[in-house]
């Protein structure tokens, strides 16, 4: 068994000898999504990730979620209400409550409580940035403030690793975004301390990085053509998943150095090459999905034409689906907008484009209300 894991499992058997102090509370996150730069694709069994990954925590795209919470101190079966955008989605609150019974070993109280969740983004579902994330890591968040409350505990480092810990095993890409400005998920060894049970800050951003936008281009709105439970499973049988995992830590060892010094054009051709290797396993999988549009592609070039014309240290990422990522260091924004603006909102559908950039991570938030 995993160490951090084996801990936690101490703490919640600890707690059967100790009646909670608080009965009722409510507490509220809000959480940012994230945009990977090194991608998690492909996966063990307990969510264990095949390969290292990075992020980018998101500044605007975050979702906010309430719980409130009854420790009734007697088995509580169904008792959740889970609602979204203030609306009752059977299929959010099913898996809502499979992840709950998943934890619930590591948070005994969960099986004695009955909850009420309340969540929403501050972006449209639709837009394809990973909602599953900012969901799950406020989730985590909030169950973990609750805990405090419960046992009468403080938000310390230990708090934020296990809100990490227990992220992942909703969403692997959640664990990401329980930390500020850059996060590393999975064993590497370019990160000393990174581990494969949760995520870990990274302190050390030059301050080219600090503050680099991400400006979503909506290439194509709309549903996810795969879901990421599928693409992690392609891996399982895609010819060539062994060679990408072995990319994904050579890119992880270098990015290593190169974001304590700063060297952005490299930091894009890594960023560029792990987009582009993500769509290859699509591609090369069984079934192997284009998830590309002919405007993504589009926008792939004429990135990549202003770039050698300009001097400008541009670069794309891609998610899981056609939209464009499209980073840029904070000094260079005006001249970045403005051609985004002109060669490639035209691309976008209905012109769309949410502009974003590196944030400082989930806080405490007010509450939701119906
Ligand atoms: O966290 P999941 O299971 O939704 O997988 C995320 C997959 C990617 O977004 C494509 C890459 C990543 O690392 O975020």
């Amino acid at each position: 068994m995993n160490t951090f894991e084996k801990d936690l499992l101490d703490q919640a058997a600890s707690y059967t000898h100790h009646l909670p102090e608080k009965k009722r509370g409510i507490v509220s996150w809000e959480s940012p999504s994230n945009i990977a730069i090194v991608k998690y694709w492909g996966k063990y069994p307990g969510q264990i990730p095949a390969s290292g990954s990075m992020s980018i925590t998101l500044s605007k795209a975050v979702g906010r979620t309430s719980i409130a919470y009854h420790f009734a101190g007697s088995k509580k079966d169904g008792g959740l209400n889970f609602i979204f955008e203030g609306k009752q989605v059977p299929a959010f609150t099913k898996r809502i409550k499979k992840y709950l019974d998943a934890i619930s070993h590591f948070l005994p109280w969960l099986t004695q409580s009955e909850l009420t969740i309340r969540s929403e983004n501050t972006f449209p579902h639709s837009s394809g940035i990973a909602s599953s994330a900012s969901a799950m890591s406020a989730i985590a968040l909030g169950l973990c403030e609750i805990e405090t409350q419960l046992y009468n505990k403080e938000l310390t480092e230990y708090f934020f690793k296990k809100a990490s810990f227990l992220a992942r095993l909703g969403s692997g890409s959640a664990s990401r975004s329980v930390y500020g400005k850059m996060a590393v998920w999975g064993s590497t060894t370019g990160f000393k301390n990174s581990c494969d049970e949760y995520a870990i800050p990274l302190d050390d951003i030059h301050e080219n990085l600090l503050g680099i936008r991400d400006s979503i281009l909506i290439i194509e709105s709309g549903k996810k053509q795969v879901s990421s439970s599928l693409g992690h499973d392609l891996m399982k049988t895609n010819p060539y998943a062994r060679m990408r995992f072995d990319v994904a830590e050579d890119n992880m060892q270098k990015l290593a150095s190169i974001i304590r010094n700063g060297e952005t054009a490299r930091f894009m051709d890594i960023v560029e090459n792990e987009a582009l290797s993500l769509h290859a396993m699509m591609m090369t999988s069984n079934p192997g999905f284009i998830l590309m549009k002919p405007n993504t592609i589009e926008a792939i070039h004429r990135i990549r034409d202003f770039r050698k014309d300009t001097g400008v240290q541009i670069g794309f990422t891609l998610d899981a689906g056609a939209n464009v990522h499209v980073l840029y260091p904070e000094d260079q924004a005006m001249k970045t907008t403005a051609f985004i603006d002109t060669a490639l909102k035209p691309l976008c559908e209905n012109g769309a484009i949410i502009h974003d950039r590196m944030g400082g991570g989930p806080s405490k938030t007010d509450l939701l209300k119906d």
